[in-house]
């Protein structure tokens, strides 16, 4: 189908390069002058960063895409069957959005079309994906919006007076600390209608050898995925990190119920970053914070559900109940 076809029903919202480009400088000047260093993972999904990410999604050790497409393949009409009127799915993170085809698919072979609002801060992943499920399902309608989750929100805002149904998939939400997540879920609330759904994905504790594994490929892709933080520094900001002198580190916490995730200085250097006009001294050994992805346990979800105006309305598992996905219904 050609593009003029297909953009008929496409549409794009995107947030500036410029204000993207900002905050970028902004983050990377204020983590890096701090101490503790530390970069928000928001910044790992560039577009190389973002083609990392699903090559993690395929790695043997990562099991959480796997699980969760195990789970939406075998119950994705079983979710459909909760919405008796086709109601507008609006997925933040979207990525690929190739988990998300199951529910596409549940829900147009109920409903023979479909509105589906992905957002994700990478513009091209989310252009590339969009001509690919527009070209397979020809009842689908895509407004694609490449934003910030923040921005994301005041997009599902706009979309009141139709019932919405959002995925947040992936356990996305194990990258906020617990005191975050709850404040993001209670704004999420806030943008949604009473009896609006949330079908999020959340990753459950388990043994500290299978997440260390997950973390730390022995392929070394999530390495690549975590220093490549420090190439898009250099890319964007004209800096001169050497890639070869840093290190991933990824570790279990067992009294946080959380793997942290560091890039570690192998040597004393300094590394200049021309955009800022900023020198950065790193000891040997010292560490830069990039990322936490917490783990839940099954109280822990029905917690966070009643706490954030949500009624826990189903659960379901994978078959080695390694990770969970869940929908809450708005009060
Ligand atoms: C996106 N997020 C849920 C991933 C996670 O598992 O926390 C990001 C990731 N970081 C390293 N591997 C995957």
């Amino acid at each position: 189908m050609s593009i003029a076809e297909l953009g008929e029903r496409f549409n794009i919202v995107r947030l500036s390069r410029e204000i993207v480009r900002n905050a970028f400088a902004r983050d990377v000047d204020q983590g890096l002058s701090t101490n503790p260093k530390y970069l928000p993972c928001i910044y790992f999904y560039d577009e190389k960063g973002s083609l990392l990410f699903e090559d993690i999604c395929k790695l043997p050790e990562y099991y959480l895409t796997r699980a969760e497409s195990e789970i939406l393949k075998d119950r994705s009409d079983e979710i459909a069957s909760f919405f008796p009127e086709q109601p507008a799915i609006v997925e933040l993170g979207s990525g690929s959005s190739i988990k998300t085809r199951y529910l596409l698919e549940a829900f147009l072979r109920r409903h023979g079309q479909a509105c589906y609002t992905p957002i994700d801060i990478s513009h091209e992943i989310l252009r590339e994906s969009s001509f690919d499920l527009l070209n397979t399902y020809p009842g689908l309608e895509i407004t694609a919006v490449a934003a910030t989750y923040e921005e994301g929100l005041k997009q599902i805002g706009r979309l009141n007076g139709q019932q919405k149904l959002v995925l947040w998939l992936g356990s996305s939400i194990g990258n906020f600390v617990p005191d975050e997540a709850e404040l993001f879920m209670r704004h999420l609330r806030d943008t949604l209608q009473p009896s609006d759904s949330l079908l999020i994905g959340i990753d459950l504790q388990k043994e500290k050898t299978i997440l260390e594994r997950a973390y730390d490929d022995s392929r070394g892709i999530t390495a690549a995925f975590n220093l490549n933080l420090l190439g898009r520094i250099n890319r964007e900001l004209e800096a001169d990190f050497d890639l070869k002198k840093f290190e991933h580190l990824a570790f279990y916490n067992e009294q946080k119920k959380r793997v942290e995730i560091y890039i570690r200085s192998k040597i004393r250097q300094v590394v200049h970053i021309g955009q800022l006009d900023v020198t950065v001294t790193f000891d040997a050994g010292e560490k830069i914070h990039t990322e936490f992805s917490h783990k839940y346990s099954l109280e822990d979800i029905g917690k966070l559900a009643r706490k954030t105006g949500f009624i826990h309305k189903e659960q379901w598992f994978d078959s080695k109940n390694w990770f969970s996905l869940n929908l809450f219904v708005a009060e």
